[in-house]
């Protein structure tokens, strides 16, 4: 409800602006000795416990880390229009393993994450306009963000898990890189280990379409 409308006007806004990244400076005590970005650090040699796994636990949780990194500002604020994705990734009894597609991934789709060909064809140029409009974008936008949560964590090469769309997602190595299937989608790194999951960064984005 409260994310509705503010989403929203937030995301016809950031389609004026072209995706200019919304500000995020959270700031929360323990981030700097909690958060742990990992760099060059793909899934695919990481999966073996992280060594500070137990201390990387404490209470810090996704939905504190989700806008550290500026390579993901985009997306982090995107999980926190959507109040189903920022529920999940507040909740410390679930894990998840977030998807972010960087902000190049996103800013180079050849149409917003917001935005439908379904709606254009059946409303024309005016179909985010209005009420109605905005409504229609911001289910556009739950749904391409709730594709890219998904709900376990840790999450092992090979297993299939669900996203939050319900549908079985699953990642592999791909010649020394880890790519998220269906699709192929590149993972780049790891970037957050926190108590209630990881934040990959993508190097894409996965299929959302209804
Ligand atoms: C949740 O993640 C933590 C940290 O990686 C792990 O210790 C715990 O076993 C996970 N719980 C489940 C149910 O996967």
């Amino acid at each position: 409800m409260r994310a509705g409308i503010l989403a929203s006007t937030v995301i016809l806004a950031a389609a004026q602006a072209q995706l200019v990244p919304f500000l995020k400076t959270p700031s929360h005590p323990h981030m700097d000795q909690q958060q742990r970005p990992l760099e060059a650090d793909a899934p695919g040699n990481q999966l073996p416990p992280f060594p500070n796994a137990a201390s990387a636990q404490g209470d810090v949780i996704l939905s504190d880390v989700i806008g550290n990194q500026r390579q993901i500002n985009i997306f982090a604020g995107f999980t926190r229009d959507v109040s189903s994705v920022s529920t999940r990734l507040e909740t410390t009894g679930l894990n998840t393993t977030v998807l972010a597609p960087s902000n190049s991934a996103l800013s180079s789709l050849p149409r917003k994450p917001w935005e439908n060909p379904n709606d254009y064809d059946s409303l024309g140029a005016a179909a985010y306009e209005g009420q109605a409009g905005e409504d229609r974008a911001g289910k556009n936008l739950r749904r391409f963000t709730e594709a890219h949560v998904v709900l376990a964590s840790p999450w092992k090469e090979g297993e299939k898990a669900r996203n939050m769309l319900g549908s079985e997602v699953w990642w592999e190595n791909k010649g020394g890189m880890a790519v998220v299937q269906p699709g192929g989608v590149e993972v780049e790194r790891v970037v957050s280990r926190v108590a209630n999951g990881e934040v990959w960064l993508l190097k894409g984005v996965l299929n959302y379409a209804t």
